[in-house]
């Protein structure tokens, strides 16, 4: 079976288990699960269920869709997302983005942890993403490209919809939350950086890092679907501070923020 046929196969599973006709899916990052349990009419789908969906081994990554309503709108809820650092090719890592699109879904919410790099993304922010700088030393679109999916060279002019990024302003103006804008570079992980790569990274253009969100929003793109991107700071970024980091803080902030990443997701969710 080609990795079409598996795509077109969790799409149709899902289609016979109720997930279609979603207007929004939104990636659920590290330690912000939590806005699954928000969702109305919902139906919890473990990723062990669907057919050739990979399930994630990350603590705090809980692998399950929920699809439901949330603020009058049908949504998709991913709590959980695999990692490449987990040792997994970038097909598949951006194998439910692939589903999502064949499912018809319009548009995507990529949310993660990750660490802040520029003044702005202080720890407990949350920040759109503007645009991102792909690190990661490889690209989910190498190899043949499979028409049905997309064009083989397709435009990154604005992968994260100005649009969407507009909205997300104007919901956090309503709810009085501070909302910061930024460029997110994507890197392999597992290990944190040094502080001589957040230094060049800075340089770099970028105010954010994290592990994840640049293959499926490249992926998404590729497929045509509109692209939204919030980064939570989890941490401030190796060498901000002296202290080292630790997986335990990043988990920790989200807990602290999810009320309010939780209260921007739907009041966007709302708008669309
Ligand atoms: N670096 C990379 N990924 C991350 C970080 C970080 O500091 N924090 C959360 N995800």
């Amino acid at each position: 079976m080609s990795y079409f046929e598996h795509v077109t196969e969790a799409a149709d599973w899902l289609r016979g288990h109720g997930c279609a006709g979603a207007d929004v899916a939104i990636v659920l990052g590290s330690g912000l699960g939590d806005f699954a349990n928000g969702v109305g009419d919902a139906r919890s789908i473990p990723y062990t269920d669907i057919p050739h969906w990979p399930a994630s081994s990350v603590i705090g990554h809980a692998g399950t869709l929920v699809c439901g309503t949330v603020a009058g709108r049908r949504v998709l809820a991913l709590s959980g997302r695999v990692h490449v650092y987990e040792g997994h090719d970038l097909h598949t890592v951006t194998f439910a983005m692939r589903v999502l699109g064949r499912l018809g879904v319009p548009r995507v919410v990529l949310t993660n942890a990750a660490g802040g790099i520029s003044p702005n993304c202080s720890r407990g922010a949350l920040m759109v993403i503007d645009d991102h700088i792909n690190l990661m030393g490889h690209n989910p679109l190498v190899g043949a490209n499979d028409e049905r999916f997309g064009v083989r060279f397709p435009d990154m002019t604005h992968v994260y919809s100005p649009k969407l990024r507009a909205m997300a302003d104007d919901t956090a103006r309503a709810l009085e939350l501070p909302l910061q804008h930024g460029v997110y570079v994507a890197v392999l992980g597992p290990s944190y950086e040094t502080p001589a790569e957040i230094r060049a990274f800075r340089r770099l253009g970028a105010d954010a890092v994290g592990m994840s969100t640049a293959p499926e929003a490249i992926v998404a793109r590729h497929m045509g679907m509109e692209v939204l991107g919030i980064s939570c700071i989890s941490n401030a970024a190796a060498g901000v501070f002296p202290e080292p980091l630790l997986h335990e803080e990043v988990m920790a902030t989200t807990q602290q923020v999810k009320g309010q990443f939780i209260a921007l997701l739907e009041g966007i969710v709302g708008r669309l």
